[in-house]
């Protein structure tokens, strides 16, 4: 088996109509965010008898024309005069076409490596022990200033390739291995620059409330002075750069205070930056409560969030501007947490989840999405479906996407994958297995394994 990877900007024609035939099953995704019950419907379209050439979905100039039996989408596409008897035809051979997955969080840029740290949590020491220490955050904060532009671009394709092997087709980048106004905004441009470059769609968001930096450290009023620095001189320039969409921050007890980052939230909306949040990662610490009252796109983590904060997210779900809930089990895997976040509980009181690998050199160094599927499945007991509905049209909703990309409809982007499997509920099953035999980025196949 090889991989091939298809280099190439955006705007090569080459593609113009793809058919893609053959298979066994296409997980649309279609009708809009999941919640509750909803969750759980993948809105599948399976080959009956009669489909002779299997199941197919086709784009034109890089957006979606119909999914259904071949002879189905040949018609569509026939009735709005398309030439499909030009379309370049791949053969899914039996397997499973989804969407292009998304991974809405993950700290794609930095520099460095923890393996220290990775010992140290074996032999009992605390996450945020460690921070408090200076090392954890603060120290991949030291290797990511020392690096160039150059070093951080390189780091970004490594890993958006080997993302993209697993077929994730748009991902989200956080800053916040800066902390200070030169390196955020030159992780942001990196994250800009990745993104132009593709395959991979890579949307930037502003981390600058990851921890606070050494050299704020030392000062009784250290926490707060950073918290102003970020809203007086950060925000003001991230906004003014424009490749941040929204405005991150880590709130948990003993990092940044729910009024703290209610703050820098705040401020970021007044800069047109969306609010989302690392919300209730290690303790209650009011992350979910803040998430919903700012009606922000995502609280992300609530490994620990508490009764008001569930209850909070359940109200905002009933309402008209829900707040997707985006889970890290790999997270609290890497973390050997004796709890996980109560997806259960969420899907119950009807509050849309999202999952996400949380690529960080800390507390996930996975870039495997399909694998946080595996231990969503094995650990907040989710289904198969569920958990594909997460990663796909969910996640589209909580990057604030969802009318381009997520799901298998007419009209929509085409970021299609094609996997080595006859039904998605072998996705999650196959644990850590490579399954991709083909990735489809904006209707070009961009990854094809031979
Ligand atoms: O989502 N908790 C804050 N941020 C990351 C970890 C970052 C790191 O340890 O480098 C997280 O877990
Ligand atoms: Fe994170």
């Amino acid at each position: 088996m090889s991989l091939r990877l298809i280099q190439g900007g955006r705007d090569d024609a080459s593609e113009t109509g793809l058919l893609i035939e053959g298979a066994a099953e296409i997980v649309t995704m279609a009708g809009g965010l999941r919640r509750g019950p909803a969750q759980a419907d993948p809105a599948v379209l399976v080959a009956g008898a009669g489909a002779e050439g299997g199941m197919a979905v086709a784009s034109w100039q890089g957006r979606i024309v119909a999914a259904g039996t071949r002879e189905a989408v040949e018609a569509e596409a026939r009735a709005q005069s398309l030439p499909v008897e030009r379309f370049t035809r791949f053969d899914a051979r039996g397997g499973t076409v989804t969407p292009g997955l998304i991974d809405p969080h993950t700290h794609l840029l930095f520099a460095g490596s923890r393996e220290n740290e990775f010992r140290l949590r074996q032999q009992g020491a605390g996450y945020l022990e460690i921070l408090a220490a200076g090392g954890g955050i603060l120290s991949t904060v030291a290797a990511t200033r020392a690096a160039s532009d150059d070093d951080l671009l390189a780091h970004g394709r490594r890993w958006l390739t080997e993302m993209l092997g697993h077929g994730v087709t748009t991902v989200e980048a956080k800053s916040g291995y800066g902390l200070d106004v030169a390196t955020e905004l030159r992780l942001l441009e990196v994250a800009g620059r990745l993104d132009e470059d593709g395959p991979v769609s890579v949307v930037p968001t502003f981390l600058g409330a990851h921890a606070v930096p050494a050299e704020y450290r030392g000062r009784p009023d250290g926490t707060e002075a950073y918290v102003a620095s970020i809203v007086d001189q950060q925000l003001p320039a991230v906004a003014a750069q424009g490749r941040a969409r929204s405005c991150d921050v880590f709130c948990e007890r003993g990092v940044f205070s729910v009024e703290q980052s209610r703050r820098i939230l705040e401020a970021g909306l007044l800069h047109g930056l969306e609010p989302r949040l690392h919300a209730d990662e290690l303790a209650p610490s009011g992350g979910a409560e803040l998430a919903a009252e700012l009606g922000a796109r995502s609280a992300d983590h609530l490994a620990a969030p508490s009764r008001a904060g569930i209850a909070a997210l359940a109200a905002a779900a009933a309402g008209d501007r829900p707040v997707v809930a985006t889970l890290l089990p790999a997270t609290s895997w890497t973390l050997m947490a004796d709890h996980y976040a109560p997806a259960r509980l969420l899907i119950e009181r009807g509050v849309p989840v999202a999952l996400a690998t949380d690529f960080n050199p800390g507390t996930c160094p996975s870039p495997n999405l399909p694998l946080v599927l595996t231990v969503a499945c094995l650990e907040l007991k989710l289904t198969a479906a569920e958990a594909l509905a997460a990663v796909t049209v969910n996640a589209a909703h909580a990057l604030g996407l969802g009318d381009e990309v997520g799901s298998i409809e007419p009209g929509k982007v085409a970021d299609l994958v094609v996997w080595r499997v006859p039904t998605y509920a072998q996705i999650p099953y196959w644990a850590g297995a490579d399954l991709v035999a083909a990735v489809v980025k904006a209707g070009r196949r961009v990854l094809v394994r031979g």
